[in-house]
């Protein structure tokens, strides 16, 4: 351990996800039992680093969390420093402030000698200027979109994963009684690994994502064909999804965060142009944040555990500003600044989506099977 090293500060950032905690365990009891190190808690991400509020944590605020959902120190998903809403308005517009000084001043203060940040791309984004402006900071890659750079996986993927699957194995015994076509709305913003993986671990028929534009005609037809055979049929669609030739569908608009949009909708009205062209009986479900909450299965309680141990190792090694990563189930680590403005989309001729296709689900583009390219990629 460098001896530089004294006191570590970490954070989660963004929407939280299944994990966050056994990171957390895992970082605190490698730096007090190993290390000696002290750690401290940041409350609710960057606006508790913006605020000054922070709370030392210590072996006992880590037992037996590991299994919890959430995150003990609390998260936020609007508090960019670099771009941070004031909450004053000048003309009916939000005033914007640079308040990394203050985020710097918590840091000095506190005499961190390093952060570590649990997120993802905006948190990575976030992070960015305070390592910049000379602090140490280590990322931790979450998420449940799994669309991370440098990274073949994100912890918190893997549970949301195993939440839509189950809700798409309950939906097809439903459909199949009624002779229906449910649509499953899923997460998934512009990358469509929830949608991909939970629609081919449940055998759906249908499976739309951001990273393939669907044609309603197209998809009617291949419902039609399933009539004529098992007379019922599961589209999971992810909530990014998009028409050829159309847009996403913006569910809701936040003007006071730096991030405004959200994606919604898609389903409904998937179900409704397919129950047009069909004549079929069709229902929606969107499973929201049902798969953002709850336990990490334990797949994700084990990656969010090494994860959090090769942080410290980073830290140990004296290594600046740099994400943890696993790429061929092997764990190393990029540099920071390298994953800002960056997203890991679906490739379109992914191993599982030829997979998939070979099997005949349909990705409402109308194409048949494809080759597949040989990317190594671990989806578990
Ligand atoms: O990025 C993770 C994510 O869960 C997306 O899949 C989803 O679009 C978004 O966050 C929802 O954010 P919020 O919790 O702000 O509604």
């Amino acid at each position: 351990m460098p001896p530089t090293i004294k006191r570590l500060g970490i954070l989660t950032g963004g929407g939280d996800c299944p994990g966050l905690n056994a990171v957390i365990r895992a970082v605190a009891k490698t730096a007090i039992l190993q290390y000696g190190i002290e750690i401290v808690g940041i409350e609710d991400g960057f606006q508790g680093l913006i605020e000054h509020r922070v709370r030392p944590l210590h072996l006992r605020d880590v037992e037996s969390i590991v299994t919890r959902g959430g995150t003990i120190l609390g998260s936020n998903n609007k508090a960019n420093p670099s771009r941070y809403c004031t909450g004053r308005t000048e003309t009916g517009e939000p005033i914007w402030e640079d308040v990394t000084d203050a985020c710097l001043t918590t840091i000095r203060r506190e005499r961190l000698d390093a952060v570590i940040v649990i997120g993802g791309d905006g948190t990575m984004a976030c992070a960015a200027p305070i390592a910049a402006a000379g602090v140490n900071v280590i990322g931790v890659p979450k998420t449940i979109d799994n669309d991370l750079v440098g990274t073949e996986i994100t912890f918190g993927f893997l549970t949301a994963v195993a939440t839509a699957t189950d809700a798409l194995d309950r939906l097809h015994s439903t459909a199949e009684s009624h002779r229906r076509v449910m649509v499953c709305e899923v997460m998934g913003r512009n990358a469509g690994w929830i949608a991909l993986t939970a629609g081919v671990a449940s055998g759906s028929d249908v499976i739309l994502i951001p990273e393939i534009p669907f044609d309603l005609k197209k998809i009617a037809d291949d419902i039609e064909k399933r009539m004529r055979g098992p007379r019922y049929a599961v589209v999971v669609v992810a909530e990014g999804a998009k028409p050829l030739g159309g847009s996403q569908v913006i569910g809701r608009y936040d003007p006071t965060s730096p991030d405004p949009i959200r994606f919604g909708g898609i389903g409904n009205l998937v179900a409704t142009k397919l129950g047009e062209l069909t004549g079929i009986e069709t229902r929606t479900t969107v499973l929201g944040h049902t798969q953002r909450g709850g336990t990490p299965t334990a797949p994700d309680r084990i990656l969010a555990t090494n994860f959090g141990f090769h942080a410290m190792a980073l830290i140990a090694s004296g290594k600046r500003n740099r994400m943890v990563v696993r790429e061929n189930n092997i764990f190393s680590d990029i540099d920071l600044f390298e994953t800002v403005g960056k997203q890991r989309l679906v490739p379109i001729d992914h191993p599982l989506i030829a997979a998939a296709r070979a099997i005949g689900t349909s990705f409402g583009d109308g194409a048949g099977s494809i080759t597949p390219k040989p990317i190594p990629s671990a989806l578990v």
